[in-house]
């Protein structure tokens, strides 16, 4: 239970962050940067955890210095206790909330599954930047969260913290979603235009390896496997359909040559790595593939790391969100932003 400033009675909770890569780091800067706003809100907090493969579990129940963490540093000036595992962990750090930023395994979902169980068994929030848990575990997590009176919040899976989840959840109550198609995956789209702007496949990749933007392994976002991951989230949670990935058709950008991407585009139909997904009866039709798209369809000018998803509901025909060259800082704010929603009640 997080405690409370003896001056202002305003609760601080105790954060723990498993994972300290480029989203949790990002995250530490941001709630230092938004400290007066959830001041507002009547929200402090300190971070008493953080986790890595490399570092253990690091508790200090008492707070790190957020201002070493938010530089990226753990070591130097903390104090603090090393626990065997992540149940000790999160006990050792009183923990209010676990923040879960660890590699995805699209395959398994774990361990990320068992920590974020953990969290919930302990009565802590369980917030996740890891698509991994909603494809493999959705419906345990949420029951879990629902019996323990707590909140297992995603937004930030998909689109980089663009409001996806919260937007059907608390704005579009008893809307029915039909499906979607939307370009999911950024690397692929900036390798996409830079193939467009002249360079072959291996130099597009390689300058997308450059600018941050893909993995060193970039094999998941070249063969749609990030894309589909997307496509399944989207599906469990919005759609209500559980939905495994081998059930997603899937072709990646592997196979198109600079010259091929070059000849559409000057034929006015770029080429996009379109996700598609389609109601069929009690199940969807979904598929994640490279895609000629006309100029007159919206999706073909979303260029570089920007990304999209255009809804068909019952209500809204056709309803858009358009993410232009997000930031890890704006998948933060996803996590902040279901910080405070779990703590606000
Ligand atoms: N980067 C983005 O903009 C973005 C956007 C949306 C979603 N995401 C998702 O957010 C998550 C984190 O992304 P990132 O860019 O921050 O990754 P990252 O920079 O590679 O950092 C991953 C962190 O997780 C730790 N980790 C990995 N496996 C672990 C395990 N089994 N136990 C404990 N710690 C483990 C790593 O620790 P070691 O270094 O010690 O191994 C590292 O600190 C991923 O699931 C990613 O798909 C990222």
């Amino acid at each position: 239970m997080a405690d409370s400033r003896e001056e202002s009675l305003i609760p601080t909770y105790n954060l723990c962050l498993l994972g300290f890569g480029n989203v949790n780091r990002a995250l530490v800067r941001l709630l230092q940067r938004k400290e007066p706003e959830l001041l507002q809100r009547d929200i402090a907090c300190r971070v008493t955890g953080v986790a890595t493969r490399r570092l253990g579990w690091l508790a200090n129940a008492s707070g790190m210095d957020i201002s070493s963490l938010a530089g990226g540093n753990i070591s130097a000036t903390q104090s603090f206790n090393r626990a065997a595992n992540v149940r000790e962990w999160l006990g050792e750090a009183h923990a209010d909330v676990l923040f879960e930023a660890t590699s995805l395994d699209p395959h398994t979902g774990q361990p990320a599954i068992d920590h974020i169980r953990a969290a919930l068994e302990m009565a802590a929030h369980a917030i996740t930047a890891n698509k991994g848990p909603i494809v493999h575990a959705y419906d345990e997590l949420r029951s879990l969260a629902a019996a323990k009176g707590r909140r297992f919040l995603f937004e930030a899976t998909v689109m980089d913290g663009a409001p996806i989840f919260s937007l059907f959840r608390d704005s579009l109550p008893a809307v029915y979603l039909r499906g979607f198609r939307g370009i999911l995956n950024s690397t692929t789209n900036v390798i996409l235009s830079s193939m467009e702007e002249g360079l072959d496949f291996k130099e597009a990749l390689r300058k997308a390896q450059e600018i941050g933007v893909a993995e060193t392994d970039p094999s998941h976002d070249i063969d749609g496997w990030d894309a589909a991951v997307k496509v399944a989230a989207l599906v469990t949670v919005l759609m209500g359909v559980p939905i495994r990935l081998d059930q997603i058709k899937r072709e990646g950008i592997g196979g198109l040559t600079g010259e091929v991407v070059r000849a559409a585009r000057a034929a006015g139909k770029p080429y996009k790595l379109v996700c598609r997904v389609q109601r069929t009866g009690q199940g969807v039709a979904a598929s994640v593939g490279p895609e000629q798209l006309p100029f007159s369809d919206p999706l073909a000018w979303v260029a570089g790391t920007s990304s999209v998803v255009y809804f068909e509901t019952d209500i809204f025909p056709g309803l858009a969100i358009t993410e232009t060259n997000p930031g890890v800082e704006t998948t933060a704010y996803g996590m902040l932003a279901d910080f405070i929603r779990a703590v606000s009640g």
